[in-house]
């Protein structure tokens, strides 16, 4: 879980992954239904340098849970977690975003189901319903984009811990900094499987984001 961030386009007085949600933190609210899980053996969380709220939360103290620094980029932070871990090359990992407080286990089983029979891995997605526009610097539009085929990238992202090792591994020496798991594995020539998710599984960037992210999980009757 890359939780290094510190939210510059939230602009909160602290990183937007510890503000409250349902009578938590985001964090906690993202990480809750892997620590529920029992397939997840082991939950690592890169936060940076300093940090020092995620030892007071209640899952720091959970034997499943370990702790690395995380770096300059999400890639470096993800990177970091991956290295710390003393599996096989062919175990799975999730990386999943401290930012998404909102995926389902109903989500994480479907796309587990979808990597698990596939040879590269897969992640949440959702085609994307919305006209697009490019824009200029004038505020202009300069063009329509067709949508067709278009989909945004959710976390987790599923896939296997060696091929991503090296994929993240091979993207940093080459010094370019890939946006999700996905890009670094089509950077080695993959092609990662698209698993349809829901809307609701939306990332935290501005404060109308936590507001919709309160609504879903007060819906679900989400306690603490
Ligand atoms: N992240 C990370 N290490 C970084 C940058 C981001 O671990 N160097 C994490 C964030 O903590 C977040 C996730 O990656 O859980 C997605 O990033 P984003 O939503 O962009 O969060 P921030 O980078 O914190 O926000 P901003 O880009 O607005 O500064
Ligand atoms: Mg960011």
């Amino acid at each position: 879980m890359p939780a290094a961030g510190s939210g510059l386009r939230f602009a909160a007085d602290l990183p937007k992954q510890y503000l409250p949600l349902a009578g938590r933190t985001i964090i906690e609210c993202a990480l809750q239904p892997f620590l529920a899980d029992g397939r997840c053996v082991q939950l690592v969380v890169a936060l940076a340098a300093g940090d020092a709220r995620f030892a007071q939360l209640p899952a720091a103290g959970n034997p499943r849970v370990s702790v690395v620094t995380g770096g300059a980029q999400r890639s470096d932070s993800v990177l970091a977690a991956l290295l710390s871990i003393a599996a096989a090359d062919d175990e799975w990992v999730l990386v999943h975003d401290a930012a998404r407080p909102c995926v389902t286990r109903a989500e994480i089983d479907a796309l587990l189901a979808a990597a698990k029979m596939d040879p590269v891995g897969a992640l949440l997605a959702q085609p994307l319903a919305d006209t697009l526009k490019r824009g200029a610097a004038d505020g202009r539009v300069r063009e329509t984009p067709a949508r067709d085929a278009l989909w945004r990238a959710q976390t987790p992202q599923a896939f296997r811990l060696g091929p991503l090792r090296t994929a993240l591994t091979a993207a940093r020496a080459a010094g370019r900094v890939p946006t999700d798991e996905a890009q670094a594995m089509e950077w080695q020539g993959q092609l990662p499987l698209l698993v349809s998710g829901s809307a609701l599984n939306l990332k935290i960037t501005e404060v109308t984001d936590l507001a919709l992210a309160a609504m879903v999980l007060a819906q679900r009757g989400a306690s603490p």
